[in-house]
């Protein structure tokens, strides 16, 4: 049995124990043992979960620590602990990753663990593990994607007729908003997910300061029917372009002729281009409870299935990336066109 903690009983921490509760069969045959949640760790008083960190990180039949308390601290202090005891750390918590996800990495390499942060960037989608696996031969060009579900889910409405405001506060509703808007519409989490692709392609470390950002707080109803007279759909993208290199999150006019066009509501959708494989398509549920949880066990399946050793995911040898270009705005045009 693989005893595991979760830092964090919140939206992605729960669905990370349900997860493991209702598909322990299938995690059995996946991974030939069970998985068993034996420490939830919160900062509120919950009978049966704990306050404190020490109890979990010297306990030495925990092999894997699943982060999903979001923010810099406690989860940098608690993770550092974790991996410089040999525990594993799955997360979700793509600004962490972002901040300290290299120092982690090579904490984790030292003392033969893994970071793995499936869940950081496309939520449910089986991103990262892919791009680790099946890209690393590839060079790859470009990414452009949807990765930022409330964003998606407002633009889809306000075509529908919507304004911004009620779209954003129908989305708060639903709970795909995360708890500040400001960092889904102002395009800062696709910005910090952008920024952990482009590192993880281009084996130089991009930050989410060095991205160029726009949100969609500006984009109008008369906007978004302007793009659709012209075949076009206003879309919030994380673009990165290896030449350059740049790496921008702005509203893009999608043409009809991208698949990038049909991504709707709340899904998420990344084009990846490389230079022997063209363009992949991925294409899920970004965010949400179960699917982000999913991928956190993911990871922690593979953490289980190599304990003892350090998983390579190129981001604990890379270096920062010396220059980023800010690619200015075509003269006169209120917004980008996706390939031009
Ligand atoms: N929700 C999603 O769909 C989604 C998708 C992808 C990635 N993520 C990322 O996953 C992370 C977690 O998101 P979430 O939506 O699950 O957030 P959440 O619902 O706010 O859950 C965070 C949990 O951690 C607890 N916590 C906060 N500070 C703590 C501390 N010092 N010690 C112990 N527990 C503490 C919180 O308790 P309190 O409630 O008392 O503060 C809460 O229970 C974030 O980094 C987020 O960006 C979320």
């Amino acid at each position: 049995m693989i005893n595991v903690a979760i830092l964090g009983l919140g939206t992605v921490g729960g669905g990370v124990a349900e997860v493991i509760e209702k598909n322990q069969n299938e995690i059995r045959k996946t991974l030939g043992d069970n998985i068993h949640v034996k420490y939830i760790l919160d900062i509120r008083d919950i009978p049966g979960v704990v306050n404190d960190i020490n109890i979990i990180v010297n306990d030495p039949d925990i092999k894997v620590v699943c982060e999903t308390m979001g923010g810099k601290e406690p989860a940098y202090t608690y993770t550092h602990l974790a991996l410089e005891r040999g525990i594993s750390v799955c997360t979700s918590n793509k600004e962490l990753v972002d901040a300290h996800g290299v120092e982690l990495s090579a904490i984790a390499r030292e003392h033969n663990c893994s970071y793995l942060f499936e869940a950081s960037v496309g939520g449910g989608i089986p991103l990262l593990r892919t791009i680790r696996e099946a890209f690393g031969h590839e060079r790859v060009s470009r990414i452009a994607g949807i990765l930022n579900g409330t964003c998606n889910y407002i633009l889809t409405n306000m075509k529908a007729g919507k304004d911004f405001d009620s779209a954003l506060k129908e989305a708060q509703e639903k709970g795909f908003a995360e708890r500040n808007p400001a960092a889904d519409v102002e395009g800062h989490d696709t910005a910090r997910k952008i920024a952990i692709l482009a590192s993880l392609v281009s084996g130089k470390k991009f930050s989410y300061e060095q991205v160029s950002c726009e949100g969609i707080t500006s984009i109008t109803q008369q906007d978004i029917a302007d793009a659709e007279s012209n075949g076009m759909a206003i879309k919030l993208l994380g673009v990165y372009e290896a030449d350059g290199p740049s790496v921008v999150v702005a509203p893009y006019l999608v043409p009809k002729s991208s698949p990038l066009y049909a991504v709707n509501d709340v899904f998420n959708g990344i084009m990846i281009s490389g230079n022997m494989v063209n363009d992949v398509m991925f294409y899920g549920r970004g965010a949400g409870k179960l699917p982000t949880a999913s991928a956190v066990v993911s990871d922690v399946i593979e953490c289980a299935k190599n304990i003892g050793h350090n998983i390579h995911t190129g981001f604990s040898d890379i270096q920062p990336v010396q220059s980023v270009n800010a690619p200015s705005k075509p003269e006169g045009r209120k917004l980008r066109v996706l390939g031009e």
